[in-house]
């Protein structure tokens, strides 16, 4: 078991607000939407119970080779699929207004396509009419990298323009079925990370004759038709939620003042964020740097598929963690994403100082501040930039959390709960939204990430995210500090408290 790091004896033993700097006059407009959130697969588990059909996790988490840590797998997760009515009440009672899941597309269709699963349906009926019961109003993400097993199998997945017309019959179930139950809805997860984090897990797409480097363009193409096909679709049912997909990634600062560094940061912009960003809230086209990379692979849109894209969402729903810095030399995304000489291997990053995680948690605070205080300085600069790169109608942080140090090595539950630097990170991260709003930027809501520990895909239960504890023998939750830590900031900031 090795010490406890320096950053953690930061904090005495009783528990400390991590107010840093209160000002009376930052408000959460109203409206402002907040909540929790998780993922089918991270928490359902039953994963053969009532007719729900394989997804490539639950091939990959059962593979010989390429595990999981400790082997873990999604069959029973949190047993959320049955113990959903209470979650729903543990997070109402704590006066929580939003709530964000996402749809296993293998329930509704245990084979991607074809017959419907009417088990299915009916408990997501369940599901959504419980929320709304406690007051809890549902957002459902369409996708979040549980692709059904049988699309992968059959054409690669996102590497064949065929998922588009797949994935539009499901989402047209989807909208028909809970249509205008639904406040917000996001089609896909995170597609740069389904795209670009190849050739396994999480797009799972080897056995196709696309070469390795080329497949996270193929598949963020056809991700980008799938959204904007179901966007136009949503749109045309009269579906009167707001609906986006979910984009993600860290606040890019270059190193040095150099040119060159800042030439790489922007690189970086390009192909992370403005990837999926400028089709859609820009140009209906890749950023310049991107559309000459893809278009030696024959990736081009039409001037139809363009106008089909740009506009297709209503808000721009960003998952941010963590900043991280970028310098020169990359020498282009796909070689730092493959190639382990590189120096920017595995991530096309390269940082120094990371949190436990391995992610920066702020430039700032990183280089000159106690851990975690202000930590998040990088906020209101990266809403900023959001929101004059990508105009949109409103920006979301649709998830941003953080992993305790430490906690998985904890023993004693009083001190598991106990979660000053995850209470601090939320606390100080909200206060830096705040600051966003004061000085004119667009904020719409924000999502913490997650309801409860959950399968943290390849690092299985380790990395643990939850606002929540979960008993993995007994199935029981325990509110950790953090969550009243999260409640209590939009309370303490409420416009009409
Ligand atoms: C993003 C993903 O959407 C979610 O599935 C994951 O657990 C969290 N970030 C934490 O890494």
């Amino acid at each position: 078991v090795p010490p406890p790091p320096l950053y953690y004896s930061a904090f005495p033993s009783g528990y400390q607000s991590p107010l840093v700097s209160m000002n009376e006059s930052w408000k959460f407009p109203s409206g402002f939407f907040w909540g929790v959130s998780s993922a089918a697969y991270q928490i359902e588990g039953a994963a053969q119970a009532e007719g729900r059909g394989p997804s490539i996790w639950d091939v990959f988490t059962h593979r010989a080779t390429y595990l999981t840590v400790s082997n873990d797998t999604g069959d029973v997760g949190d047993n959320q699929y049955y113990l959903y009515k209470q979650d729903i009440a543990r997070i109402a009672a704590l006066g929580v207004p939003y709530y964000s899941f996402s749809i296993s597309w293998s329930r509704i269709f245990p084979f991607g396509k074809g017959p419907v699963n009417e088990l299915a349906l009916a408990h997501y009926d369940d599901v959504i009419n419980t929320c709304l019961q406690y007051g809890v109003k549902p957002m459902v993400t369409l996708y979040h990298w549980d692709l059904p097993l049988f699309l992968q199998n059959s054409y690669g997945g996102w590497l064949s323009d065929e998922i588009v017309d797949d994935f539009l019959s499901y989402a047209k179930v989807v909208f028909s079925r809970y249509g205008n139950r639904v406040s917000h809805w996001f089609t896909l997860n995170e597609p740069i990370e389904f795209c670009q984090e190849y050739p396994m897990p999480k797009g799972y797409f080897t056995a196709v004759t696309i070469p390795p480097e080329a497949q996270p363009f193929f598949c963020g193409h056809h991700a980008l038709l799938a959204h904007a096909s179901a966007y136009r679709l949503a749109k045309s049912m009269g579906i009167n939620g707001t609906i986006s997909f979910k984009n993600n990634g860290g606040y890019k600062i270059p190193l040095t003042n150099s040119t060159d560094d800042a030439l790489a940061t922007q690189r970086a912009w390009d192909f992370n964020e403005g990837w999926f960003a400028n089709p859609v809230f820009v140009n209906g086209d890749y950023p310049q740097s991107l559309k000459d990379h893809v278009s030696t692979l024959g990736l081009e849109f039409t001037n139809e598929q363009k106008s089909l894209i740009n506009g297709t969402a209503d808000i721009f729903a960003h998952d941010a963690y963590t900043s991280y810095f970028y310098f020169a030399p990359d020498v282009g995304v796909a070689d730092c994403l493959t190639n382990s000489s590189n120096p920017l291997y595995p991530g096309c990053y390269n940082s120094s100082n990371t949190g436990p995680t391995g992610w920066l948690i702020g430039a700032a605070s990183d280089m000159y501040s106690p851990w975690l205080q202000r930590a998040t300085d990088w906020v209101p600069a990266f809403l900023r930039y959001i929101q004059d790169t990508w105009p949109s109608g409103g920006i979301a942080i649709s998830e941003f959390g953080w992993t305790e140090p430490y906690e998985e090595l904890r023993t004693l539950k009083e001190d598991i709960l106990s979660d000053y630097t995850r209470s601090a990170y939320f606390r100080n991260y909200l206060e830096s939204v705040l600051i966003a709003i004061s000085e004119g930027v667009n904020v719409v809501g924000c999502l913490a990430w997650s309801i409860m520990d959950n399968l943290e895909w390849t690092s299985g239960y380790h990395a643990k995210f939850g606002m929540q504890y979960v008993n993995f023998t007994t199935y029981e939750r325990n509110y950790k500090a953090s969550f009243f830590e999260y409640v209590n900031t939009f309370k303490l900031y409420a416009e009409d408290p």
